[in-house]
């Protein structure tokens, strides 16, 4: 395992080098955790990669803003891009490799193939952000045949994501282990997130509305109100703050079906601060 006072990460850039460097850590012996990113690195990515450090002996992050996730009307472009600060928190993380490929040596001339995951990829991002999920599952399925690791690391905070990720692995029988880590939260509640630099102080505050939303639907679940009355909840909270909502569901956290009474759910939430769209979720436990 790394520690803290580690040497600075080795930065990598050519696919098949990371590729024989992951392999010969592993013929040694040594375990090795994966965390995919986009960079602009912030306290919910390090939890990420402390975790994996706790669990394996090496971890590899790959930092790649990867444009076949980005619709033609998005934030491509302006996506925060910061790597020197990100690599110096990979090192006091914990990452031994980070591996920052070119878009040409991902999406090569020619390049032809991409990977669809159905059901869990249709509604709520995937109806909002048509091809978002094709693109972050043919990336993902890249970097997991790239960076041969044998655990892979996302965090709850995009919750759909990471059903999507674990429906992809299961159908594609790629092997890798598929770990869910809590979302890391700023003190007023709100989910840290690379978009999050682009709010004005004033949309900073309202932000919070969507934390404050699935807080209330908590408590409206634990009451045991229906799961309609609990949706609404988040949708007054984001009202309160002037936030339009996206979407504001409650299912079930494996298929993003409605609920089966008695277990447990997930809420998810998507709105719009400014320009700035931003989601966060919540488990919801089994109630009697
Ligand atoms: P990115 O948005 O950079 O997120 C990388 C990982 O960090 C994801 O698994 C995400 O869920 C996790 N993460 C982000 N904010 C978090 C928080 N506040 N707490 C805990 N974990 C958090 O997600 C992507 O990149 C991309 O879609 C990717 C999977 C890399 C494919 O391009």
């Amino acid at each position: 395992m790394n520690t803290p006072s580690s040497p600075a990460p080795l930065v990598v850039a050519e696919p098949r080098l990371m590729r024989d460097t992951i392999l010969a850590a592993r013929r040694a012996g040594r375990r090795v955790g994966f965390v995919p990113t986009m960079g602009a690195l912030h306290a919910g990515h390090a939890s990420l990669v402390e975790r994996a450090a706790v669990e394996c002996d090496d971890v590899v992050v790959s930092i790649f803003v990867n444009p076949k996730q980005f619709g033609p009307r998005e934030d491509l472009a302006r996506y925060p891009r910061t790597l020197p600060a990100d690599v110096a928190l990979l090192g006091a993380s914990g990452a031994r490799w980070v591996f920052v490929p070119e878009a040409a040596t991902a999406y090569p001339a020619g390049h032809a193939t991409s990977v669809v995951v159905a059901a869990p990829a249709a509604d709520f991002e995937g109806a909002i952000r048509p091809g978002h999920f094709a693109g972050v599952a043919t990336v993902v399925c890249w970097l997991f045949n790239v960076v041969p690791a044998d655990a892979a690391y996302f965090g709850a905070k995009d919750w759909q994501q990471t059903v999507v990720v674990r429906r992809m692995v299961a159908d594609l029988a790629i092997p890798i282990a598929i770990e869910v880590c809590p979302t890391v939260r700023e003190p007023d509640g709100l989910a840290m997130s690379s978009r999050n630099a682009y709010l004005s102080p004033d949309e900073r505050r309202r932000a919070v509305a969507l934390h404050e939303g699935l807080e209330s639907a908590a408590r409206h679940w634990q009451a045991g109100d229906d799961v309609a009355l609990v949706e609404e909840a988040i949708r007054a909270a984001l009202r309160a703050h002037d936030v339009p909502v996206d979407y504001a569901r409650v299912v079930d956290p494996q298929s993003l079906v409605p609920p089966r009474p008695g277990a447990a759910a997930v809420a998810l939430v998507a709105g719009r601060v400014g320009t700035t769209r931003l989601l966060d979720n919540l488990l919801l436990p089994p109630r009697p």
